[in-house]
């Protein structure tokens, strides 16, 4: 097995293997399909929101309900359906404009240096990107996805640029690797949103899709991936506060006959434990950078992506300036549970 794969490296040419660089600039980027709120749909959400004094960070169950119930009533029908056939993996990515962020009429504050602490949220900002947010989860009827001791276990992650270099959401003077959401965890998240409170038009989040991977790689780096000799690992401990491993395969099939993967292609984040391991992770980050096509979008102000995290792989352009993103991993409650190998 060895030399097959040794063989097949070499026939695409090495001295690139051993180098996992990301080149994400460049590439096309595709477009995505586009769903939009009114603005009357946005503006009776927003004052919905106006009138709760419920903390969506300390009572997300109720808020989660609440907001749920008040899109159901307000969204359109097609808009609804759209989203629910994204709930059915009727779409691994779906695109949402127009998303309410804050209430009529206020102006978004600063963006904070750092993400504040749950104890410690800005009184500036009002809470309807967090409602909104929770709403949208409501209307799939997905649970939040919680991990104690990152970003500080809050049920939405304020991503935003604090540290150039970090490999992690948090970086933004180098590219962010394509990567699965919290792969060093037993149980990965379902899918994600990503909701732009402020946008940049130079940090395009991008993404690829796991069938387009599979059909570019030799069944014997397929094989060697479907192995469990792979060690996934939490990085940066200003937002991993407790360092984690959880040794798997890259590429899975649950009960239902599903393929799913989990990576992470940042420096240090994923290693091969045997040779082969090793050679066909070589192998799947060079057919990455090269044979894949990638996708992307720059996420302006109130435009959202709701990502399936098994079936896509999404990372991040480097970029400079101002930007401020929230982030809500969720499982799936009512679907097909999927398996717990993934
Ligand atoms: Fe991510």
């Amino acid at each position: 097995m060895r030399t097959v794969l040794t063989r097949a490296l070499k026939s695409n040419n090495p001295s690139l293997l051993i180098s996992s660089t990301w080149q994400l600039a460049g590439r096309q980027f595709g477009s995505l399909a586009k769903d939009k709120l009114t603005d009357n749909e946005r503006e009776t959400f927003s004052s919905f929101v106006e009138g709760q004094s419920v903390d969506p960070y300390r009572d997300y169950l109720s808020v989660q309900e609440k907001s749920g119930k008040i899109l159901e009533e307000i969204l359109s029908p097609d808009l609804k359906d759209n989203l629910r056939s994204f709930g059915s993996r009727g779409r691994s990515i779906f695109f949402l404009q127009n998303c309410p962020t804050i209430g009529s009429g206020k102006i978004m504050p600063p963006t904070p240096p750092l993400a504040p602490p749950s104890s410690q949220r800005s009184e500036s900002k009002d809470n309807v990107s967090e409602y909104f947010m929770l709403g949208i989860s409501g209307l799939l009827k997905a649970e939040p996805y919680l991990i104690e001791n990152v970003r500080d276990g809050t049920v939405i992650n304020q991503i935003i640029p604090t540290n150039a270099h970090s490999n992690s959401g948090s970086g933004y003077k180098v590219p962010f690797g394509l990567h699965n959401e919290v792969v060093h965890e037993t149980k990965v998240p379902d899918f994600f949103l990503l909701l732009a409170l402020r946008g940049n038009p130079l940090a395009k989040t991008t993404y690829c899709f796991l069938d387009d991977i599979i059909s570019v790689l030799p069944s014997q780096i397929l094989e060697e991936l479907k192995k469990p000799n792979f060690l996934m690992k939490s990085g940066d401990a200003a937002i991993f506060k407790e360092a984690k491993e959880f040794r798997c395969p890259i590429i899975t099939t649950d009960k239902s006959g599903v393929q799913n993967i989990r990576l992470n292609t940042a420096p240090g984040r994923c290693e091969g434990l045997t040779d082969e391991a090793k050679i066909a992770l070589k192998y799947l980050n060079e057919c990455l950078s090269r044979d894949v096509p990638i996708h992307g979008v720059a996420l302006k102000d109130g435009e959202m992506l709701i990502v399936e995290n098994g079936t896509t792989l999404h990372g991040r352009t480097e970029f400079e300036g101002d930007r401020w993103v929230q982030r809500m991993n969720l499982t799936n409650s009512t679907l097909d549970k999927r398996n717990n190998e993934r």
